[in-house]
């Protein structure tokens, strides 16, 4: 209900026995209404069902980085292996459709992703205002850090420089600093003031000029905020957070996990690897010369970057969002003509070689396409943007991982010659 429908039914209101509450504008007040809520929901839930049975392990699973494993509690987005991301049950088209733009724009903003994320409801234009002034008012970065930047060497990858940067911050930690002066494990989530670790990203507090950058930086950061728990930087986040490390500890060793190729990396990776496509095989390119380029990648023992994915088994839709943008903004572009050729090509050779159990394009294929045309040419900052948007997610996940009190986690490791004594072999 928007606020003015709720002015106009207020006298009315007013006088029915139920008095219905206007939504608060300020997240912590939200959050100190849902949270009791919820814990008790968990609570009976696993006094009733927390013995109940929900699957099985096979040694495939154990040696195969814990595929399919039901392991961990993420609340903020769930991806089903046909479908896609949902976010708090929302799909991406839903999102576009339900949450607040700026004024004039086309996308949803950030700030109302984060609220969505963080408490499971569509914002209104009042609430994500109010998320984006405690944003500015954090944005600033201490002086120790900026130095310690600007004396990295400039070859020092920028995603490494990142972190270095996310980790320093801890010296401005209000949760390391409650927790050293003992602060009461109920509240550990209502120090919240490290959620700044959102707001010291590069956007913060500059005002993006240029239209169309501001739209495409939009949906990228929608593109990328969250996929459920396991994924390594959420994951890692996750796990490194259930020791009480503060939210910056456990975001920088996040961005640590990002920066690998077959994570994070691969937007760059797939800019590296469609640059020197264009450069051996010119501008127009046969489909039949791109296929022996393809299939050079796969006997040289690489992967194609920006296509496959540990749960997906269909096209990404955060890539058919990516595409159904350059179809409109870009449609003939020599890079984006590249990418959509190879949406064409690549996923019959990978189903040819009969490896890759998901031969469709993943969000890396596109996104970097996308930021060249706009003009970001630095390949190697396309990660940190990457980072910055998945702060959302992950800090999402940090506050209710600490509202409900989740323990160390501490899943079983076992030795080769364990397994085999459990399955009862002794091929070993
Ligand atoms: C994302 C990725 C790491 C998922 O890995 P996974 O869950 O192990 O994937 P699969 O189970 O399908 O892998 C089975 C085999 O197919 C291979 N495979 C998967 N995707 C491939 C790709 N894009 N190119 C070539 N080979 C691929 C794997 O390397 C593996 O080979 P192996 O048996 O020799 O070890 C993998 O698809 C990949 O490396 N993709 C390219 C990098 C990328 O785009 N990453 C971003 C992900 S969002």
């Amino acid at each position: 209900m928007s606020f003015l429908t709720l002015h106009r039914l207020a006298p009315k209101l007013l006088n029915s026995k139920v008095r219905r509450r206007e939504p608060h504008d300020n997240l912590k007040d939200v959050l100190a209404d849902l949270i009791p809520k919820e814990q008790t929901r968990i609570k009976n839930f696993k006094q009733q069902y927390g013995k109940t049975n929900i699957g099985q392990i096979t040694v495939d699973m154990v040696y195969g980085g814990m595929r399919g494993m039901k392991g961990l509690v993420y609340e903020t987005s769930v991806l089903d292996p046909e479908e896609g991301i949902r976010f708090r049950g929302y799909s991406i088209p839903e999102c576009q459709k339900l949450l607040p733009k700026a004024p004039g724009g086309e996308e949803p903003l950030p700030e109302g992703l984060f609220w969505l994320l963080i408490t499971g409801q569509i914002p209104t234009e009042e609430q994500v205002n109010w998320v984006s002034k405690e944003w500015a008012k954090r944005a600033a970065l201490p002086s120790h850090v900026v130095t310690m930047l600007d004396n990295f060497p400039t070859n020092l990858h920028p995603m490494s420089q990142f972190s270095a940067a996310i980790t320093a911050l801890n010296s401005e930690s209000s949760f390391a600093r409650a927790y050293s002066e003992g602060v009461h494990k109920s509240k550990y989530w209502e120090v919240r003031e490290d959620l700044q670790t959102i707001t010291k990203g590069p956007w913060s507090g500059k005002t993006v000029t240029c239209v169309s950058c501001n739209f495409l930086l939009m949906m990228l950061f929608f593109n990328t905020s969250d996929h459920e728990g396991g994924n390594v930087s959420a994951h890692t986040s996750h796990l490194v957070g259930s020791a009480l490390s503060d939210p910056y500890l456990s975001f920088s060793a996040a961005m640590n996990g990002l920066a690998g190729p077959l994570h994070g990396l691969a937007n760059q990776e797939v800019l590296v690897w469609l640059t020197a496509l264009q450069k051996e095989l010119g501008g127009e390119v046969s489909d039949e010369r791109m296929r022996d380029y393809i299939w050079n990648t796969l006997k040289s023992g690489r992967v194609v970057p920006g296509y496959g994915h540990a749960v997906l088994r269909k096209t990404d839709p955060r890539y058919t969002c990516q595409r159904e943008f350059a179809l409109k903004h870009l449609p003939n572009d020599p890079m984006f003509k590249l990418v959509a050729q190879l949406y064409k090509i690549v996923p019959n050779v990978l189903l040819e070689q009969g490896k890759a159990k998901n031969p469709w394009p993943n969000v890396d294929a596109h996104s970097g396409v996308l930021l060249q045309y706009y003009g970001m040419t630095e390949m190697n900052y396309y990660t940190v943007l990457f980072g910055v948007s998945r702060a959302l997610g992950v800090l999402a996940q940090l506050v209710w991982s600490r509202a409900l009190g989740f323990p160390l986690e501490r899943p079983k490791s076992m030795s080769t010659e364990g397994l085999m004594g459990l399955v009862g072999t002794k091929s070993g």
